[in-house]
């Protein structure tokens, strides 16, 4: 059985590196005794270097939000594979829809997520639909935000590759307006077919799928056990280490 996995994407949160400092220590604090899950926070790169001196011997690891497609050079503002590297951040979240809202294409998508794997990092790669209709064009959208990333990538990368399904219309919502657990199983299964398609069978089932959008403790154990998903990527509640850390029991113990 695959472990499980719960990453923690703080997005622009918190302001301050005490306050980051306080997130990171209770989290660490809070999952300490939990077994059977791999756990990732993904800070503002601001501060890694901070957080980097807190996680030694510790289960939590770091990673990064985004990750440039370039080793070096005149790219404002990016992040490159070997700054992360340097605080031992491995995992870079890539695609994640506030990015692509913001102009990131599927062709930069790719890009990136190769890069990041062959710089040794998992890509986890968000893709997810902005919204539902009857006719199910959610799956065709799916479909095309896996297969422009999927086209560059080879049979060997996937061992670093994990697949975040995070609708759109679902993130940053209340529990009760998270995705249904049914639909969720819809689409974790359609996610595996394209993959097994492009893939085979024995390289497909070593990418993990997580679900994102609304993760709350409250609705965590539905997801992984009627979901179809190997864990849960957590945005607005992986800042509250108490409910991030029952969100990570409840996992394990799922
Ligand atoms: P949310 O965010 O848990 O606040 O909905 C999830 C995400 O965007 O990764």
């Amino acid at each position: 059985m695959k472990q499980k996995i719960v990453i923690a994407n703080w997005k622009m949160n918190p302001m301050t590196p005490k306050e980051a400092k306080r997130i990171f220590i209770g989290t660490v604090k809070g999952v300490a005794h939990v077994k059977g899950v791999r756990v990732t926070i993904c800070p503002p790169t601001i501060f890694l270097s901070e957080l980097s001196k807190e996680n030694k011997g510790t289960k939590v690891r770091l990673g990064v939000q985004d990750l440039y497609s370039e080793d070096a050079g005149a790219y404002t503002g990016q992040t490159a594979p070997a700054m992360a590297l340097a605080y031992k951040a491995k995992i870079a979240i890539l695609g994640h829809s506030e990015r692509r809202a913001l102009g990131e294409s599927h062709g930069m998508v790719g890009n990136k997520v190769r890069h990041a794997i062959h710089k040794g990092f998992t890509a986890v790669l968000c893709v997810g639909e902005r919204e539902r209709n009857d006719e199910g064009a959610h799956f065709t959208y799916v479909r095309e935000e896996l297969e422009a990333v999927f086209a560059g990538l080879k049979r060997v990368e996937l061992a670093n590759l994990v697949i975040a399904y995070e609708p759109v219309w679902a993130i940053g919502k209340s529990a009760a307006e998270a995705m249904q657990t049914r639909d969720l199983y819809e689409m974790s299964l359609y996610i595996r077919k394209i993959l097994i398609e492009r893939f085979g069978r024995a390289n497909a089932d070593l990418v993990p799928i997580l679900y994102g959008g609304s993760v709350k403790g409250d609705n965590a154990a539905a997801f992984v056990r009627d979901g179809g998903v190997d864990g849960l990527l957590v945005g607005s509640a992986s800042l509250d280490p108490k409910q991030f850390s029952n969100i990570v029991t409840t996992v394990s113990n799922t």
